[in-house]
């Protein structure tokens, strides 16, 4: 992390004047899409736009910030989500469109020819994340290469389960081949946070395993999708992926009324997510992977090694604005060092770089949400209000989209920063004499996502173990939380999550176990014999993928 003074200049003048952004870094034209694409067609959207505002603020020549307005997106309506609802049917048709029914080898090639042309649209598509959402071009491009590095992990981990399928069980006189099938219709719905990766975390295994998909950009994140459209057309055959635009509250429910979404991908709120669910008109046959809430806390043993310690919450609590559902949430530290923690943590949270997205180092950016700096503002009055105060010089302060991350303490469980998920860079910390404190919040919270311990005493640290692994998915020992490596299971439990992805797990998720079988006689064998020798069909076949 790179150590800088700047945090003494006002907040105001970090925003560049116009006319002052890196060349490099200049968006070379406003993104103004017209195009939807359903039914492997790409259409020109003539009806009303959303105007999209990069969270960066320029200065003009009177001094006054103003947001800059990027592009603009398709606000389509039920109609257009009914047309790429009937596509996305018609391709999948019962299970038997060409999608569906491809080979694994050849679905493969058309993932892997979509990756080639993905690869191609890199620098816009890396662009128009940090112009977007904020997030630093540092972690804009690691997002992009994290997700083409996760395509091909999970074709390779397809190739590993297609192979294992590849022979028979013989139980009791039957032979069985048994292999993972698609499910149906999936439509998959990303975060603003990672809106690339986590989009494509689920709608990739979403393919691959032979559904066809519906995808909806999420609010702030639209139109870095923009450029890849083409790329969808072209690498995948007509109506296997299609785009839904629109206001969420306009298009979605509409699509999950209908009763044709098979599985439901949503990475975003719990509260949302439980109102989808319930407009499907026959819940048994909805497939749901969801990841939601989380208020992941850190607990601060009285032995820990509190230069480790504070590395790791300062990035666990503020990396991208601590807008990671990962993120360190909330910090309970042993009451007997509890002073001497804060006051070296306020001195790290001083160090943080904040900045522009382009330059090097930053880890505090503009916030692409307009109504959080208030939420933020909201919660800290009120924490203050009961007691609570600002520990680190000038946290809290606010210019437009820029908060200066701010460390709360004491806080208690009459704060709003005690239970609500902030998403942004205030980092509130709760003193505890006994272990049973932070195991008691967690066992009363909504959330069930991961954990993080700080301590050197291994008998003290496997106390707690033990209880936090039945709370939590994730317990992690003198390191932040975090989704990776992706070949890691991430879920959570209670409103965290449902299902559970990762490379495999993500796999298994999107597809369901359907077996051919037969009973082991003469006419049998040689049915099997000739469909297998004869490579008549793509799922009775014992063929290897290299
Ligand atoms: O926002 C949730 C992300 O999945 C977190 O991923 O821990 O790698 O930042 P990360």
């Amino acid at each position: 992390m790179e150590i800088i003074d700047t945090q003494k200049n006002s907040l105001a003048s970090i925003f560049p004047d116009e006319g002052k952004v890196p060349d490099a870094q200049v968006l070379d034209a406003p993104v103004h899409q017209r195009e939807i694409l359903i039914d492997g067609k790409i259409r020109t959207w003539e009806g009303p736009v959303q105007a999209v505002f990069s969270p960066i603020c320029l200065r003009n020549e009177d001094g006054k910030l103003n947001k800059v307005e990027i592009g603009s997106y398709p606000l389509a309506t039920e109609n257009e989500a009914s047309e790429a609802l009937d596509a996305a049917v018609k391709s999948y048709d019962f299970g038997r469109g060409e999608w569906p029914t491809m080979g694994v080898e050849n679905r493969i090639k058309h993932i892997e020819d979509f990756t080639f042309r993905m690869i191609g649209c890199k620098q816009e598509v890396v662009k128009l994340i940090m112009w977007e959402i904020g997030k630093s071009l540092a972690d804009s491009e690691k997002e992009f290469d994290r997700t083409v590095e996760y395509i091909n992990a999970t074709i390779e981990a397809l190739k590993q389960t297609d192979n294992k399928s590849s022979g028979f069980e013989i139980v009791q006189g039957i032979a069985g081949q048994i292999r993972r099938s698609p499910l149906g219709v999936v439509l998959c719905m990303g975060p603003f946070n990672y809106p690339l990766n986590e989009t494509f975390t689920t709608m990739i295994p979403a393919l691959i395993m032979g559904n066809t998909v519906l995808f909806k950009p999420p609010k702030y994140g639209t139109l870095l999708f923009c450029p890849l459209l083409t790329a969808f057309r072209d690498a995948f055959p007509p109506g296997v992926v299609n785009t839904v635009y629109g206001r969420g509250a306009n298009v979605v429910p509409f699509l999950m009324s209908s009763g044709k979404i098979d599985v439901l991908a949503l990475i975003g709120s719990s509260k949302v997510a439980d109102q989808l669910i319930k407009l499907h008109p026959k819940t048994n046959r909805l497939r749901t992977i969801l990841s939601l809430d989380a208020k992941n806390a850190a607990i601060v043993l009285s032995h820990a090694n509190l230069d480790e310690t504070i590395k790791e919450c300062v990035l666990g609590a503020l990396t991208f604005n601590g807008q990671r559902c990962t993120a360190i949430k909330i910090i309970y530290v042993h009451r007997s060092i509890a002073d001497d923690f804060i006051k070296r943590l306020s001195n790290e949270v001083n160090k943080v770089k904040i900045g522009m997205p382009w330059e090097t180092g930053v880890l505090i950016t503009p916030l692409p949400e307009p109504t959080k700096p208030g939420y933020l503002k909201a919660c800290i009055d009120e924490a203050i209000a009961l007691g609570a105060r600002i520990c680190n010089e000038g946290g809290g302060e606010i210019v437009e989209t820029l908060v200066k991350p701010a460390i709360i303490y004491p806080v208690d469980s009459r704060m709003k920063l005690f239970r609500e998920e902030q998403f942004g860079p205030v980092i509130p910390v709760v003193a505890f004499d006994k272990l049973e404190e932070p195991i008691d919040y967690l066992i009363h919270s909504d959330h069930g996502q991961q954990v993080s311990i700080f301590g050197t005493e291994h008998e003290e640290i496997a106390r707690l173990i033990d209880p936090l692994v039945n709370l939590v998915c994730r317990v992690n020992i003198n390191s932040q939380c975090q989704r990776g490596p992706d070949v890691f299971p991430f879920t959570g439990r209670k409103d965290s999550a449902e299902g559970t992805l990762s490379v495999s797990d993500a796999l298994r998720s999107f597809s369901i176990r359907s077996m051919v079988a037969t009973k082991l006689n003469i006419q049998n064998k040689h049915i099997f014999n000739t469909i297998v020798h004869e490579n008549e069909s793509k799922f009775l076949n014992t063929q290897f993928i290299f």
